[in-house]
């Protein structure tokens, strides 16, 4: 049987928007789905069976042989020591960086998705995560310290649903970098997606097994994406279709200096052929004949 995770507020007692997030069971959407684009809103998606399934959705030992070396090379490359893994979600890379001995700092907004990063920190090489609930926006008030590196993984700064909230979030994360430090944040290519419309047939799997992600809706303002598991559930995320030049731009703007893209983990790439980009943005001061703007 299939089930939905998208109920309407009145069969839901979790919809009460006084219910914390940490007690929520079940995502809540309400009745108009493609009307919710809030910031706010990812704590009331990452919640219940949705946290349970992530960790089959991104398969750990699939994205680690995907991923490789590449973000671990990034940051040894730098010098860097202490990293902010501002994204947590259930934990890969905080797992990941401590096991190579950077000094990790692990945050995210979902107390639901902490949990169970404390948890799989624990399991998968006896790791005690130092974990913080802290939401980007206030990043600076909830976390302290200074770090050379901060990563913002897995396609998370999508959630963003205003340029307010996006230029508020990368100062934070600007101010928590040493004077020469460096952000990390990946996106999936909303380029291509807005590009050759909502009805493409463009369907992207995750790393798990017979998980699919798919689109739902998808306009200018909302890429609604569909998580079904093998067991029927379906999950959904409503985000923001951030493109690539608008969210270098945004960087430079906060005062990023010289940033990389890279399209799923190349440096050479057509635009419309990655599924993800990456963006490596250092805080060093470099000429403006330096910059690479394209
Ligand atoms: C797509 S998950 C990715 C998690 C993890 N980095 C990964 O790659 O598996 C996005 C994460 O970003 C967090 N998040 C979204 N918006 C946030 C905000 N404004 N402040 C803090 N965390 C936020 C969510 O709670 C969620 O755990």
């Amino acid at each position: 049987m299939t089930k939905s995770a998208n109920t309407s507020p009145h069969e839901d007692r979790n919809a009460d928007s006084s219910v914390s997030s940490i007690e929520l069971e079940q995502q809540v959407f309400g009745d108009d789905p493609t009307q919710v684009r809030d910031t706010d809103h990812y704590t009331r998606e990452y919640v219940g069976g949705f946290v349970d399934k992530w960790d089959d959705l991104i398969d750990w030992k699939k994205r680690s042989e995907g991923e490789g070396r590449f973000f671990i090379d990034q940051l040894k490359s730098r010098g860097v020591h202490s990293v902010l893994d501002a994204a947590t979600g259930t934990g890969f890379h905080s797992a990941r960086l401590v096991e190579e001995g950077f000094d990790t700092v692990s945050a995210d907004g979902s107390p639901q998705m902490l949990a169970q990063a404390f948890s799989n920190g624990l399991a998968y090489g006896g790791h005690i995560l130092r974990v913080v609930n802290a939401d980007w926006r206030w990043l600076n008030r909830d976390v302290h310290g200074e770090f050379d590196a901060i990563i913002c993984l897995g396609n998370s700064f999508t959630h963003l649903f205003s340029e307010h909230d996006r230029r508020k979030a990368l100062a934070e994360f600007y101010a928590m970098l040493k004077h020469d430090g460096v952000l990390i944040i990946d996106q999936r290519n909303y380029d291509a997606v807005l590009d050759e419309g909502s009805g493409s047939n463009r369907t992207y799997y995750y790393c798990g097994d017979q998980v699919s992600a798919e689109p739902d809706h998808v306009d200018e303002g909302l890429a609604r994406y569909k998580y079904t598991f093998p067991d029927g559930s379906e999950f959904f995320l409503n985000m923001y279709p951030l493109r690539k030049k608008y969210l270098r731009g945004l960087m430079r703007d906060v005062g990023f200096q010289k940033i990389d893209t890279f399209g799923d983990f190349q440096q050479t790439y057509t635009e419309s052929e990655p599924d993800y980009f990456i963006h490596v943005a250092e805080k060093s001061y470099r000429e403006s004949s330096e910059l690479n703007d394209a």
